[in-house]
């Protein structure tokens, strides 16, 4: 018989406001923690890193600031894998991680803290006894599997720098990564499972890996293709061979421990800078507070780890706090809808941490494939990616959560690290589409275009003050004008996130990028990268890229193609298309391409996204005057209406 589970959640108008037995189990419950950390938040995170994390040496200033660079716990000394691993090993039986294959005759594997200690350590030694020292960074495109997590760890031991990169994304868009950073090892796989099929990673990552300066491939087998060719290595072997301990590199705090590349306004993604140290501290205590994670807890963060999303709340987070994380192989409605639901059932999930994407999906599915599983070891549903709409949010908060568990809508990105912006579990309120207030002992705000805060309620852009979270970026890599450019230009001592907001009832509420950055099923991606793929294609001579919403995904790519020879055509179309998923991944491929003779633009020839916008939605398209070719406007609309 189904349980009903506990009740975290009751209502109070149209808000809800955590339960007495929720307050009795949460992590923290006082809202005046806000006011405490805001008097002094350079002391707050002091207090919280050293109670939180393992420290081999304190730090001698808990945060300094040159503007656009910070530091936090300066002087401070520690390993992350020590953290995440060691400390816990007072119950080495404790499982670590759950980790379910897609195919479901294959049974799913459970990692105890123990298992992932030696086999992290061995790890470390094989990338040690390959030439990998403190400071280098390796490269690892792997899917979800548990190597992935140990490779990830493996590399923060001995001090070198993980760069993962999303398993699809393409072969050249791992070649540019691998490049930037100038890796010496690429970890990958020979496969995995995706909606059945075996997908086959290691001629990807083979192509890839040609005239760069990787050295060596360790290749973690799953699906049983042949992976040969010189200078692969198996990973299993490999770890078979090492010895079973390897000190751990004892790190500086703003020694940089991972790189993750992200899309901006440009068409070149960016290798975001984290350090140790700070983004420990964040990660530690958003998923504490934020996720109401305790060590008993199982959480299942459904992102990928190519995303930071992944990184952080897929993988560190319930690792820092000694929890259980789950990570699932394949399709969400693999090989029905009721997928997922049935792991949460199976596995006991409490903790569950997904995107509006996800959530619209199975709002539109036949309901019987959710209903019918027992959900009531859930405790708290997180939504992470875009904004949440009212409807998609109360079918999570009633479907999922039986209208009992704390919706935590939470904003943040990349660049952050962590959790910044939402309402945790055991304080509340919980507003549908509003994410919250700044994580205590962080400062947003919303201002107008020259930095002043907008009046009450009036939207505007958000921005985060000194001194800045210890999860934030140290820079990108390799990029310092970028890093300015990007984040510091246009609020010089505010941070910039790109997003908008408004405040709701001293809430925030946010409203989406205000740059050209889309969000595609959660996916981050520039409208100037797709662009700059389908321009490399010898037929075409101009591209422009906008995002159109769409009911599932959030946004898709839609692309206006000005061909240099050939003529318009659905296999034209089809192939631009397919050229996309070369250039960077099916992830970017456009929904549509129309073929048109000349796209809008401004008398200094900048694309009028605003107008190919409008003209998409049905819209009528504002600002005509300044545009350099307005006639182009009334071919793109016969176009896309003939079209459609
Ligand atoms: C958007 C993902 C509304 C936002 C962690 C941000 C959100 C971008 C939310 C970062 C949310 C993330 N509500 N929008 N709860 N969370 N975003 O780097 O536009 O992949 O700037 O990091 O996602 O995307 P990224």
């Amino acid at each position: 018989m189904k349980k009903k589970g506990i009740k975290y959640v009751i209502k109070k108008g149209n808000e809800f406001y955590p339960s007495d037995e929720m307050k009795k189990i949460a992590n923290i419950t006082d809202a005046k923690i806000y006011e405490k950390a805001n008097k002094d938040p350079v002391k707050f995170w002091g207090d919280l890193a050293k109670k939180g994390l393992t420290w081999e040496k304190d730090w001698n200033e808990t945060y300094t600031e040159k503007l656009p660079y910070f530091q936090w716990f300066k002087g401070g000394k520690l390993n992350f894998s020590v953290n995440c691993v060691d400390r816990h090993l007072a119950n080495p039986n404790k499982t670590a991680l759950i980790w379910i294959p897609e195919p479901k005759d294959e049974k799913p594997i459970k990692i105890s803290y123990g298992e992932l200690y030696d086999k992290i350590n061995k790890f470390a030694n094989v990338l040690k006894s390959y030439g990998i020292k403190k400071g280098d960074i390796v490269s690892i495109y792997l899917p979800m599997i548990p190597e992935a997590l140990i490779s990830m760890l493996a590399c923060t031991r001995i001090g070198a720098i993980h760069s993962v990169v999303f398993s699809a994304f393409s072969a050249e868009a791992l070649k540019a990564r691998i490049e930037d950073g100038k890796a010496k090892i690429l970890i990958t796989s020979d496969g995995y499972y995706r909606r059945g099929k075996p997908e086959n990673l290691f001629k990807k990552a083979k192509q890839a890996a040609k005239k760069t300066t990787i050295q060596k491939i360790i290749v973690a087998k799953r699906t049983g293709t042949k992976t040969r060719g010189r200078n692969v290595l198996d990973f299993n072997e490999e770890i078979e061979k090492a010895s079973s301990y390897c000190k751990p590199e004892i790190m500086n705090s703003e020694d940089t421990m991972f790189l993750l590349y992200t899309s901006g306004t440009t068409g070149k993604p960016k290798g975001i800078i984290h350090d140790t140290g700070g983004y420990a501290a964040q990660a530690y205590w958003t998923s504490k507070w934020n996720f109401d994670l305790h060590p008993e807890d199982t959480m299942w963060c459904t992102a990928d780890i190519g995303w930071v999303t992944g990184h952080t709340y897929g993988m560190y987070g319930p690792l820092l706090v000694g929890a259980t994380s789950l990570i699932y192989e394949g399709g969400p409605n693999f090989p029905n809808p009721g997928r997922w639901w049935k792991i949460i059932q199976d596995h006991k999930v409490n903790v569950f941490y997904t995107a509006p994407t996800a959530i619209r999906m199975f709002m539109k599915a036949p309901q019987k494939w959710i209903t019918k599983y027992d959900l009531s070891s859930l405790k708290v549903l997180g939504s992470v990616g875009e904004p949440i709409d009212k409807e998609s949010w109360m079918w999570y908060f009633r479907t999922v959560g039986g209208s009992r568990c704390p919706i935590i809508d939470t904003w943040w990105q990349t660049e952050t690290g962590g959790t910044l912006i939402n309402t945790i579990p055991g304080i509340g309120p919980f507003v549908p589409t509003v994410s919250g207030k700044s994580f205590p002992g962080t400062r947003h705000s919303i201002v107008d275009d020259e930095g002043r805060p907008t009046p009450k309620g009036k939207p505007g852009f958000l921005v985060q003050k000194s001194p800045f979270a210890p999860g934030m970026l140290h820079g990108v890599f390799n990029n310092h004008k970028k890093y300015v450019d990007t984040y510091w230009k246009k609020f010089k001592t505010m941070y910039d996130t790109s997003d908008g907001a408004y405040l709701q009832n001293g809430l925030i509420r946010i409203t989406g990028r205000t740059d050209d950055v889309m969000k595609v099923a959660g996916h981050r991606l520039a409208t100037a990268e797709v662009e700059n793929a389908i321009h490399d294609n010898k037929k075409v001579d101009d591209v422009a890229v906008v995002p159109m919403p769409d009911e599932i995904r959030g946004q898709v790519p839609m692309a206006f193609v000005v061909l240099k020879k050939g003529k318009p055509s659905k296999k034209l179309e089809q192939e631009l298309r397919k050229y996309v998923d070369i250039k960077i991944g099916p992830t970017a491929r456009p929904k549509r391409i129309f073929f048109v003779s000349d796209i809008p633009k401004t008398r200094s020839g900048k694309i009028m996204r605003r107008i190919l916008k409008a003209l998409l939605i049905n819209e009528k398209p504002k600002g005509l005057m300044t545009l350099v070719n307005p006639e182009s406007v009334d071919e793109v609309k016969r176009i896309i209406n003939s079209n459609s």
